[in-house]
């Protein structure tokens, strides 16, 4: 069966990563976190105390900084930054650099790259409107912004950051409407997009919902 190309977008908390595991590994796909990439760019802005605002020193930074994505692992430039891009600097620092358009670029060729042979299964905010607009499949997964917040709340890879509910909600709400505004590749879904409201539904009936769409494409 030929390899597809799928694309997984979304705000915060909706679910994207676990679901884009889960689908991945039940086809034997390759699963690639692009936010991971952003928010390992802003670390790496912030160690070598380049302005997170200045578009061609962050995109130089980028353009110059291997960086690898599995399930296991992040690092850039060699360096494991798994952990330490999890935390609330770098939710704010990865926002920052992601309004930049020199540094998308840089990581959107790189992401393309990943796709060029199918057989993977990509999430982010901007997956099947720039990086894969002619993704196989395309998946905007959504959920209420309390169960956003719950569910963020409760992630153990996030740490550092507020634990009552009512206060991700509104740290949440405030970064996805900077994901939303910005002038470089908003965060929406493609018109083609099958939209999944995930609000209330458990991980195993998302996936499976997931599925039927990617069987019905092919
Ligand atoms: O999904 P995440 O929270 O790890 O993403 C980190 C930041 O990067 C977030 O502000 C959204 C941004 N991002 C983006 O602009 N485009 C993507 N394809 C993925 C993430």
């Amino acid at each position: 069966m030929r390899k597809l190309v799928i694309a997984i977008d979304g705000p915060s908390g909706a679910g994207k990563g676990t679901v884009a595991r889960a689908i991945a590994a039940e086809l034997g796909y390759r699963h690639v976190d692009s936010g991971a990439m952003y928010r390992a760019v802003g670390w790496k802005a912030i160690r070598d105390g380049v302005p997170l605002d200045h578009d061609q020193a962050v995109a130089a930074l980028a353009s110059r900084s291997p960086i690898h994505v599995t399930d296991e692992a992040v690092t850039i430039d060699g360096y494991d930054v798994t952990r330490a891009i999890r935390t609330p600097e770098i939710d704010r620092a990865a926002a920052a650099v992601a309004r930049l358009p020199s540094v998308r670029a840089v990581l959107v060729d790189r992401q393309r790259e990943f796709g060029a042979d199918g057989g993977i299964v990509m999430e982010g905010r901007d997956i099947g409107t720039v990086v894969f607009p002619n993704a196989d499949v395309k998946v905007y997964l959504d959920a209420s912004p309390e169960e956003r917040a719950r569910r963020r709340a409760s992630d153990p890879a996030h740490t550092g950051g507020p634990s009552a509910v009512s206060d991700v909600v509104t740290l949440l709400t405030a970064r996805d409407e900077l994901d939303r505004t910005r002038k470089a590749s908003p965060l929406y879904a493609a018109p083609d997009a099958v939209v999944v409201d995930t609000t209330g539904k458990s991980v195993d009936e998302v996936v499976r919902d997931v599925l039927e769409v990617v069987r019905a494409k092919v």
